[in-house]
């Protein structure tokens, strides 16, 4: 079983294990004529159920060819032009190399004694993201899993910094659209079931700051305490970015913490065209990014920035074991000081690859690519009498309906966008998303493919139609 191990006596065979897995895989994307095969959970879980556990193959081909009956051949393929759904982007092909190589090393960026150089990659990308945001000479942060850790991180350091040890009367202040993650943060973090105001939007979706402005009033004159605006930099549905200047001035104004939900925004900090769009951003106490959405990164890929590096020390534990105090006074670099993980993947690495290879213009000219897309794809929409569309993008998502000519009922075209969306899975020609809005239901492009073209666009606009017509004809049949 030691042959299993990589280390010096096998790295022969460690290429060619790995060899035959990226060939497999590469056939696979090669060949991908579709998002999806649609396969349902009933067709699915019995291959993996029959599957024993106990009796190994001990053969790298022949778990290959498992693996592609019970994973690769049914996949959701994120890099295909017509998957549409969710903040998943394709991945640059240099971060898929990093991936590899920090795996197969394994570095943990807890402590220097386990990651040495890893580490200050790390915090070499951590002030590159810092200087693009342009949070001033003290910020700092640290990468993360996740968008919502980095948001419970933020809203942790938000909690400590704020003048009150009564929890039940601290506020946080985000817009009826942002990420459920600040709710989910709220909670772990132990403040109260109402301690998360939710301001309303405006048509654009975007936080209405004169609301803002009276629910911050509202909390000072009830004898609360405001712990943290969250500012969306992109909301999840509709893209739209929050007016971050005017919070930034409100924040100022009542002295509360700001933070900048820039998970989905974040490619803008590389753009060569839209920058001017996230303005103010440089104005918050803290931020997060998701390099795994805009950035073209593997899952997973995120970092928490804040403003003063101080404000890390929230949280900060020492164990004997791994960072003992003392190394703090000789100033040995344990990111572990920064970071709600102990161990932790070395996803920076990923970022590093994809700077070094391509350039932050080159990340930037993709992201530029998918919102130019969106605009286009905004006027089809627009344009379209089938269909009644939401808000024009900020970024790359648009939400619309498909409203049948002969229809009236709003349930009835409910159940015809559910309808048009599950058989769209269910064929796997193309995957959308779905939301609601004023308590209708609604599809969703989130577009993060440059692949995607507006041809794409317009045959999944006439796939929708023709599923939701389908539906109707369906029902009037039934009624009949
Ligand atoms: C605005 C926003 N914030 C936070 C998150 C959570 O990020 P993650 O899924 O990486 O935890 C998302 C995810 O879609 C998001 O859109």
């Amino acid at each position: 079983m030691r042959s299993h191990l990589l280390n010096d006596a096998t790295a022969e065979q460690y290429r060619r294990s790995v060899t035959e897995g990226v060939e497999r895989v590469a056939a696979r994307i090669a060949t991908t004529d579709r998002p999806f095969t649609g396969v349902t959970v009933d067709a699915l879980a019995p291959r993996i159920d029959g599957i024993d556990l106990d009796r190994p193959l001990h053969d790298t081909a022949a778990v290959l060819d498992e693996l592609e009956d019970v994973y690769l051949r049914d996949a959701v393929y994120f890099h295909h032009p017509r998957y549409l759904a969710h903040l998943n982007c394709p991945v640059v092909i240099p971060a898929v190399l990093g991936e590899a190589v920090l795996s197969a090393v394994n570095s943990s960026l807890d402590t220097w004694d386990q990651s040495a150089g890893g580490t200050l990659i790390e915090r070499k990308l951590i002030d590159w993201t810092c200087a693009r945001i342009g949070l001033g000479p003290a910020a700092d942060g640290v990468f993360t899993s996740g968008g919502t850790q980095s948001n419970l991180q933020a809203l942790l350091l938000a909690r400590e910094e704020a003048k009150t040890e009564n929890l039940a009367d601290l506020r946080v202040f985000a817009s009826e659209v942002s990420h459920f993650s600040v709710k989910k943060s709220a909670k772990l973090l132990g403040l109260g079931p109402d301690a998360v105001v939710s301001v309303p939007v405006d048509h654009d979706k975007r936080m209405q700051t004169v609301a803002l402005a009276r629910e911050l009033e509202r909390c000072a004159k009830d004898g609360l305490v405001p712990m943290a605006v969250v500012a969306t930099g992109g909301t999840t549905d509709f893209g739209s970015i929050d007016p971050l200047p005017e919070i930034a001035g409100l924040c100022e104004q009542y002295g509360v913490w700001m933070h900048v939900d820039a998970a989905y925004g974040c490619g803008l900090l590389a753009s060569l065209k839209y920058r001017d769009r996230i303005d103010g951003i440089e104005r918050a106490d803290s931020v997060t990014v998701d390099y795994h959405k805009s950035f073209f990164q593997p899952v997973s890929s995120s970092a928490v920035l804040v403003r003063d590096a101080a404000t890390l020390r929230h949280a900060t534990y020492h164990a004997e074991y791994l960072n003992p105090r003392r190394m703090v006074q000789e100033r040995i670099p344990n990111q572990v000081d920064k970071s709600l993980q102990t161990t932790r993947r070395f996803d920076a690495l990923k970022l590093w690859m994809t700077l070094r290879v391509m350039g932050a213009d080159g990340i930037g000219a993709l992201f530029d690519e998918v919102c130019d897309l969106a605009a286009e794809a905004w006027k089809l929409l627009a344009a379209d009498p089938r269909f009644d569309v939401v808000v024009e993008p900020s970024l790359s998502t648009l939400v619309f309906r498909h409203i049948p000519a002969a229809v009236t009922d709003p349930a009835e075209i409910d159940r015809a966008n559910l309808y048009a969306r599950k058989a769209l899975f269910a064929s796997g020609d193309a995957v959308v998303a779905g939301t609601k809005v004023a308590g209708r239901h609604y599809l969703k492009f989130t577009l993060l493919n440059p692949e995607t073209t507006t041809a794409d666009i317009a045959a999944v606009l006439d796939l929708i139609a023709g599923h939701a017509e389908q539906y109707l004809g369906d029902s009037l049949d039934r009624a009949s």
